[in-house]
């Protein structure tokens, strides 16, 4: 029923506009909402996957090493998976928004991973509450996926991540740069043609995309003194096509919206 309403907003503009401005001020469904996506399982599964990207990205031996993670979304498992696998000596785990599913301590159960709670710190609340609850200089490795993309101030998220940050540690973000279904049906870069004032009153309270492209990331690095290797994907041909057409740009203005998502690495210089 859910996915009824949903695809019978989007196939109207304006009705989809004005679903947004309503979630936006928590009048409709508000952001996290909704059920384990199909069920405990395949929600661990994922966390799995995420972990165990998170491990292989990491340049070195993880055990007795402090993780943050950004934007821990729905689960807690994903990073008690990797303080079970890594041996890691503490996490911390910090959202904006508290969006922990009241399932999750059930799955943490199922999976036995309850075991490894007291080495894992659940953090939320503006960025600044980083600062009161961890340490400068104290965190081995900092991790997200599919969240700096929806962080609404990142210049000032990453002043603090850079403090927070040891000089030999390393940072690991995947980054998806698509629309995340918001105007999809115009097509994936569709998302740009609104003015921020219009972008703003459609999410800016509930972590919706914060439309930034490739080079407001890497200037952001530059400024905080970070060294970057970067592997990116991009959107195909035809996508590119059309939206020259509804973004109404040329060839050479069209490249910086190129790139459809980003798995940054990054060490302080
Ligand atoms: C798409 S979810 C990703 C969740 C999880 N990392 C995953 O892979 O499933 C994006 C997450 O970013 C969080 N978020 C949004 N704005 C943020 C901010 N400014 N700082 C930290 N986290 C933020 C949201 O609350 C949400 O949990």
């Amino acid at each position: 029923m859910k996915e009824k309403i949903k695809s019978f907003i989007r196939e109207n503009k304006y009705l989809e506009i004005l679903a947004y401005i309503l979630q936006n001020n928590q009048l409709l469904n508000s952001s996290g909402d909704g059920t384990f996506s199909k069920d405990i399982d395949s929600v661990y599964n994922y966390a799995i996957g995420v972990a165990n990207k998170f491990i292989l990205q990491y340049n070195g031996d993880l055990s007795n090493k402090t993780i943050l993670e950004i934007g821990t979304g729905y689960t807690k498992s994903t990073m008690l998976y990797m303080i079970k696998e890594c041996n890691l000596k503490k996490v911390y785990c910090y959202d904006r928004f508290n969006c922990l599913h009241d399932e999750d301590e059930e799955l943490i159960k199922k999976f036995g991973l309850d075991i490894y709670l007291d080495k894992l710190e659940y953090i939320s609340g503006t960025n600044d509450e980083l600062l009161k609850s961890i340490d400068i200089n104290s965190i081995d490795y900092i991790v997200s996926n599919a969240v700096l993309e929806h962080v609404d101030n990142l210049p000032l998220l990453f002043s603090i991540l850079t403090k927070l940050l040891n000089d030999n540690g390393m940072s690991y973000h995947g980054v998806d740069l698509k629309c995340h279904n918001r105007f999809k049906k115009y097509g994936e870069l569709y998302f740009h043609t609104f003015s921020d004032k219009l972008w703003k009153m459609m999410g800016d309270k509930i972590g919706q995309p914060n439309r930034k492209l490739i080079n407001d990331y890497l200037s952001i690095f530059k400024n905080e003194n970070l060294e970057c290797i970067m592997e990116l994907k991009y959107f195909n041909k035809d996508e590119i096509e059309r939206a020259k057409t509804y973004l109404k740009i040329n060839d050479s203005s069209i490249e910086k919206y190129n790139v459809s998502g980003a798995q940054f690495k990054l060490c302080k210089k």
